[in-house]
């Protein structure tokens, strides 16, 4: 039985996970730095590479005793080696390529992207192809997954990422970082329809997206108000996530379109992946959105839907099957496209 130890340590999360070639996650261990960047209300790189360093031995210990597999009979390990804040993605991939040379075990670098979008099919086992909105704190596009390693990026932001937009928002109002799920707590309690903010570029005929105009919008509206209280904490909240649904239904339509011009998929299956895919309030918005067009949309449980490192096992699964290794040589990368793949 195939068997591959995965880690992740590309942004502010130290990961290991332990999946089998049967697609059974037998551990999945994340140490959050939550704590340490909260003072700065965002992540701070070099903060996140040291506790990275400290943290990752005990991780991947945590992560084989759980899945009470001995390191020697992993069968190949698969790390995130880009994109993501450098120092991190380094400690992450020389601590695999180092265990696989002593190990004499197949390296394999994944790209954090791919890792989110092959989600779907550890926990959905979907098959390709399929279009996915790939929705994170770093990315926001709009892909057409042909195949392993085969991307058609068909939209994507023109600025910041939504997960982005969602924590400095959240920063505005004092809300804890991470900023999105406070969002969502929030605007439970709120009126979506008391601010009326601006959706740029909504009408610009592709699956293009902005988000800084809109994150200006609410920090004008914030330094217009003369007290900030609780309901209008909840109200802007409510008010920002309604915009973010409706900008992200009339887009995915968009990409609905393009999609459906370079690909002939029966399947028609919709995923959105990466940390804003854990919002209950999209998920819901944008299914009956897809529904209309008679796609399903399939999203991970919130664990697999933020940074995590089954989803790196599971991607150098993927890769491992079809032979696809990496030599010791291979540099970490700061960027790297899903279409350079
Ligand atoms: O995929 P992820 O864990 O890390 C990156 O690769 O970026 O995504 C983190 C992002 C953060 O911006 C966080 O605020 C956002 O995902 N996020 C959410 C929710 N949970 C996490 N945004 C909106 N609603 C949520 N429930
Ligand atoms: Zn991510």
């Amino acid at each position: 039985m195939t068997i591959i130890l995965g880690i992740e340590s590309s942004c502010d999360d130290t990961g290991a996970a332990v999946v089998t070639g049967d697609r059974r996650v037998l551990s999945n261990i994340i140490i959050s730095q939550n704590a340490e960047h909260a003072d700065f209300q965002g992540v701070v790189p070099e903060i996140a590479a040291r506790s990275h360093l400290t943290n990752l031995e005990k991780t991947i210990r945590q992560a084989l005793a759980e899945s009470k597999t001995e390191l020697e009979q992993i069968t190949a390990i698969a790390a995130t080696s880009g994109p993501g804040l450098i120092g991190g993605v380094i400690v992450g991939s020389m601590f695999a390529k180092s265990l696989c040379s002593v190990l004499n075990k197949p390296f394999i670098a994944v790209n954090h992207l791919e890792g989110h979008a092959l989600t779907a099919r550890l926990t959905d086992n979907i098959p390709y192809p399929y279009l996915l909105l790939l929705a994170s704190g770093g990315h926001c596009q709009f892909v057409a997954v042909l195949g392993l390693g085969k991307y058609k990026i068909l939209g994507a932001t023109i600025d910041d990422a939504v997960g982005e937009a969602f924590d400095k928002v959240a920063k505005m109002l004092s809300l804890p970082f991470p900023g999105g799920p406070e969002i969502e707590k929030r605007a439970k309690f709120g009126d979506p329809h008391k601010y009326k903010f601006p959706k740029p570029i909504i009408n610009s005929g592709d699956c293009n997206m902005s988000f800084s105009g809109l994150k200006t919008s609410v920090r004008t509206l914030i330094m217009s108000l003369q007290a900030i209280d609780d309901t209008v904490i909840n109200d802007i909240a409510a008010s920002f996530q309604f915009t973010i649904g409706e900008i992200l239904s009339s887009k995915i339509l968009e990409a609905i379109k393009s999609y459906a011009q370079i690909t002939n998929d029966p399947h028609k299956n919709i995923v959105i992946a990466g940390g804003v895919a854990a919002n209950k309030y999209l998920q819901e918005i944008l299914g009956d959105c897809v529904k209309a067009r008679d796609y399903q949309l399939i999203y991970p449980p919130t664990s697999l839907c933020t940074d995590n490192a089954a989803m790196i096992a599971y991607a150098g699964l993927e890769r491992y099957n079809n032979g696809l290794f990496t030599p010791l040589n291979f540099c970490p990368k700061a960027r790297w496209s899903l279409e350079e793949l």
